[in-house]
């Protein structure tokens, strides 16, 4: 049963001009005209000055929306913001797609991040360890009486492991604190806590601390998210075997696994930005996910169900808050955030997981049939007919002929505006 009853299916909503798609956007998220006002505004230069260092202005991406995701029973519209073309158009194409067979699932673990404190100096490295472990109680409430607010929301530290690593320069012991962030990304409490518990470490271990620091690699933060493709849709059962040929380059070779993952991150990184998150940690956490068994393959997977359809799965951490940073601050990451109609980090994160599935699918079917160029091409010629100085009434016709001829290059686009004049 679908939860919402505003549908986010939509055809031909890139023929849309820009206000009729957001009168679309507008009463599918239920936006104010004030929310309106907010998509052709800029981030005031008092704001980004106490953001960042060293302000000079703003630098702009356009933000589009993906249109026809269903995604644990309910509809919704996802807002992208990249430079990148043809990416919010494949992923919409992907969810039209997976609409067929009911949509995407997605399931995101609790919220838990992990701190790291890395003690060096230490004679008796297994000694000091257990001490540590004999003291978690006591070190969980040091870190805990660092945020009251985190402990009262039911989050805060919840447990410790402790890692003894060899090094080049000598046995070290990493302790892990974990905390569960609750709706936020996490970093700065984890860090504050991590900070407040190294004095007590180094005296209960004789040891000095070094590093204080959140991990990114957060895989005790995983998300899960699914879908079947159909199979008639996608052109037949040997389109699905082609698309699992094509897959399985990504599974076993690194040079293909990183640009399928790529692929991946075109639509997670273009929601991550829009929701003013920090897309950094995702990547880094992404990436160091995929080689968590010792080579680096593809965060997807894929395989038919027994009607010959095409299952896929995506699993990856996912640090993402709705409080706090960024997204707190910026007007257009507070206005996606309410387009998407989340109430938890947890949702956020199995929409992002959910996007990045469809955008790997879109990719990869289209690589295993069409290849990627067509697709990229129309949108890549209508810029280089701008870039060779066509007016808003030449573009198409600009684009169009060089398509048609095969080449699209920026003296034939200045060619073709002398001619049609
Ligand atoms: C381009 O931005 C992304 C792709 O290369 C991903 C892939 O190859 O799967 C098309």
């Amino acid at each position: 049963m679908i939860s919402n009853k505003k549908s986010s299916k939509i055809s031909g909503f890139y023929k849309m001009s820009v206000s009729e798609r957001i009168e679309f956007v507008k009463d599918f998220s239920d936006l104010t005209e004030e929310d309106v006002s907010i998509f052709s505004s800029s981030l005031d230069i008092e704001t980004a000055d106490r953001m960042v260092e060293n302000v000079l202005g703003n630098f702009e991406l356009p933000l589009g929306i993906a249109v026809n995701f269903i995604i644990n029973n309910k509809n919704y519209i996802i807002p992208m913001a990249t430079e990148e073309s043809s990416v919010i158009a494949a992923a919409s194409n992907a969810a039209k797609i997976a609409r067929i067979k009911g949509g995407f699932t997605a399931e995101c673990s609790d919220p838990l991040m992990i701190g790291q404190l890395q003690l060096l100096h230490i004679d008796d490295v297994a000694g000091a360890a257990q001490k540590i472990m004999n003291h978690k109680n006591e070190i969980l409430k040091i870190a805990n009486d660092q945020d009251k607010i985190l402990v009262d929301l039911g989050g805060g530290a919840k447990d410790l492991e402790v890692r003894i690593l060899d090094s080049p320069i000598g046995k070290m012991i990493i302790t892990h604190l974990i905390v569960d962030v609750r709706d936020a990304m996490g970093a700065n409490a984890v860090n504050t806590m991590c900070e407040a518990l190294a004095p007590m470490l180094e005296e209960l271990t004789d040891g000095k601390i070094r590093l204080k620091i959140l991990s990114n690699l957060a895989d005790k933060r995983i998300v899960k998210a699914k879908a079947v493709f159909d199979k008639e849709k996608m052109g037949g059962e040997s389109v699905v075997d082609d698309f699992l040929e094509s897959y399985t380059l990504a599974a076993i070779d690194p040079y293909r696994a990183a640009t399928h993952n790529k692929g991946i991150m075109n639509g997670i990184d273009s929601l991550i930005i829009a929701t003013g998150n920090d897309f950094r940690a995702i990547e880094a956490g992404a990436h160091a996910y995929a080689s968590r068994n010792g080579q680096y393959t593809s965060l997807s997977s894929y395989y038919k169900d027994k009607d010959g359809n095409l299952v896929g799965e995506l699993e990856l951490p996912m640090a993402v808050g709705i409080v706090g940073g960024a997204g707190n601050i910026h007007p257009k990451a507070r206005l996606c955030k309410k387009i998407l109609g989340i109430k938890t980090a947890k949702e956020l994160g199995e929409i992002v997981a959910s996007l990045g599935l469809a955008q790997n699918f879109a990719a990869v079917f289209a690589l295993s049939t069409v290849g990627i160029q067509k697709g990229h091409m129309s949108l890549h010629a209508k810029n280089i007919a701008v870039m060779a100085g066509a007016t808003k009434d030449e573009i198409d016709k600009v684009s169009d002929q060089m398509i048609k001829e095969g080449k699209i290059k920026l003296d034939r686009a200045k060619e073709i505006i002398e001619e049609i004049r």
